[in-house]
């Protein structure tokens, strides 16, 4: 990317932008809001708080084209291997592929794969929402305990809480993730045996935390239910392990299998949302397949100017490599996306958070930022002075329903109106001028003004899009996240990266299995620098 031509011309034209405030772009321009925002369905982007003009965006998108970002488009929908370390294709899409397109892995069309697994799904959900699945009391099911980590917990966990208004009533879905025996604990003491079945969910089903979950989970049905044979009525797997699986004790009959062309933090749309579907009911959780897959055909079929996931990942671009912003916030306007700015954390950090091009060599610039956020206003009474006063350009991303499900009237109005008012004040800013006028009219004397007023002074010009939508349905939601996947894959092409792997989080947990024997074992230590030896032994000596 930085040996394009569209580089060297946009280092030059950053030179001329940055000394440009916002406020003078909007004034100068009355259609800018219009020319700078984008419609998808019901969702509006509006990018038109950044720092740029219609020249940047030229420039950003002739760097798109100079990296062959079409033409990558067009290898990840048609099911290359661009998982280059791995050697597999990423496929998400094909798990939400709702047209009559054949996707082919290896000469083979893997939709009726795809289907099979969603219709396994909706007969398994259906059963457990009529009650004729049974606990091995004869009981019905009422709750559902997702036992994962990473990919494996953070969407089907953010996706769960987004669409509490769909909950079907009399289930309840949970989730254990940590190896912290409290989180397990906490879950359990409010649980039935007799009328909880546990999804056990692992894309390898080799991950420490999960096993040790689930083995603990199985122990503590077992001291009710006595005999193994009961397992089967209380335990699924969501992996793609068979035989890890049937090692577990879980029937493979029971299992939901999905595949290694689906990344772990890309897998929410495969068996690993049975939880999704669970908690929502199976056409929810396909309104949510849908909603992806209409994100989908838009990217890869819009005009690189015209396509939200690109222009999304340009800005981003922009700023990481031009600003040097080295953190991207996400901060939304509803209380159900709690999870987004956790799940996008994984999303985007796990997948780009990389210094090695697929080549093989150092990038030679910056790449995945710090992803980051909570809702909104909770946010503008925790961190937001440092977004507005702070010395660090941070953008933001604002998302905020229109509607909610809730009583309609104030509450709702007051959460807009407030996140309208903080993508206003970001870009606006406050001058000296303004400052001094508003406290000559609180009655202040020019004294008090004058020390106060450099305190009072919004640099602004601090760039945020806003994406507004009618309602949070599970539609909208599925068209977020699919926005925000492609967003991930358009910058990790641009930097050259892999964006499908994740090398970057073996070696803690190779360490971390030498060091459990070392703690449970007395002995000579293995070679560890002297601040990791003498902590073991501390801990050895107090454990
Ligand atoms: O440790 C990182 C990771 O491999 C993630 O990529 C993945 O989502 C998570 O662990 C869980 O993996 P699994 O689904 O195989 O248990």
């Amino acid at each position: 990317m930085t040996h394009t031509q569209a580089w060297q011309e946009l280092k030059e034209h950053h030179r001329q932008i940055s000394t440009k405030h916002m406020r003078d772009l909007f004034s100068q321009d009355p259609q800018r809001f219009e020319r700078l925002s984008l419609s998808f369905e019901d969702l509006l982007f509006d990018y038109s708080k950044n720092r740029i003009t219609d020249h940047t965006l030229r420039l950003l998108c002739a760097l798109a084209g100079q990296c062959g970002l079409e033409d990558k488009i067009g290898r990840m929908f048609a099911g290359e291997r661009i998982n280059c370390t791995e050697q597999r294709p990423a496929l998400h899409v094909a798990l939400r592929n709702r047209s009559s397109r054949p996707i082919h892995v290896d000469g083979e069309d893997i939709m009726p794969r795809v289907h099979a697994v969603l219709d396994q799904m909706r007969a398994f959900v259906d059963k457990v929402h009529s009650g004729a699945w049974r606990g091995f009391t004869g009981e019905p099911i009422c709750d559902v305990v997702n036992i994962g980590i990473g990919g494996s917990d953070l969407g089907p966990r953010m996706a769960v809480q987004a669409l509490t208004p769909y909950h079907k009533p009399g289930i309840k879905v949970h989730f254990v993730s940590n190896i912290d025996p409290a989180d397990l604990a906490d879950t359990l003491a409010v649980l039935r045996p007799e009328t909880t079945i546990f999804l056990i969910a692992s894309k390898t089903f080799g991950t420490q935390e999960t096993l040790a979950n689930a083995h603990g989970a199985r122990d503590w049905f077992l001291q009710a239910a006595g005999e193994t044979k009961h397992v089967a009525r209380h335990f699924v797997a969501l992996s793609t392990n068979r035989e890890r699986v049937r090692d577990f004790g879980i029937d493979p009959a029971n299992m939901f299998p999905f595949w290694d062309w689906v990344g772990g933090r890309y897998s929410l749309w495969s068996a690993i949302g049975l939880s999704i579907a669970l908690a929502a009911g199976m056409d929810r959780f396909e309104e949510l397949l849908a909603g992806g897959h209409a994100m989908d055909e838009h990217f890869r079929s819009a005009p690189l100017d015209r396509n939200l996931p690109v222009v999304m990942g340009l800005l981003g671009i922009w700023y990481v490599n031009f600003f040097g912003a080295a953190t991207q916030a996400i901060v939304p306007y509803a209380q159900h996306l709690q999870r987004l700015p956790a799940y996008l954390q994984q999303a985007d950090m796990e997948s780009n958070g990389k210094a090695t091009t697929c080549d093989g060599r150092a990038v030679c610039c910056d790449t995945g930022p710090v992803v980051w956020g909570e809702p909104g206003t909770n946010g503008q009474h925790a961190f937001f002075q440092l977004l507005h006063q702070g010395t660090r350009l941070i953008p933001v991303d604002f998302l905020v329903p229109m509607h909610s499900h809730y009583a309609p009237g104030e509450h709702h109005n007051i959460l807009l109106a407030n996140c309208l008012a903080q993508c206003e004040a970001l870009m606006r800013g406050r001058t000296d001028a303004e400052a001094r006028i508003q406290m000559e009219a609180q009655g202040l004397d020019q004294a008090d003004i004058s020390r106060l007023a450099p305190h009072r002074v919004f640099p602004g010009n601090r760039p945020s899009n806003l994406l507004m939508f009618d309602k949070l349905t599970p539609r909208i939601l599925g068209i977020l996240i699919a926005l925000y996947e492609h967003k991930i894959y358009v910058q990790g092409t641009l930097w050259g990266i892999n964006s499908f792997d994740q090398w970057g989080v073996e070696l803690g947990k190779q360490l971390a299995g030498t060091i459990l024997t070392e703690l449970q074992e007395d002995g000579a230590l293995s070679e560890h620098d002297a601040s990791t030896a003498g902590l073991i032994r501390h801990a050895r000596r107090n454990l």
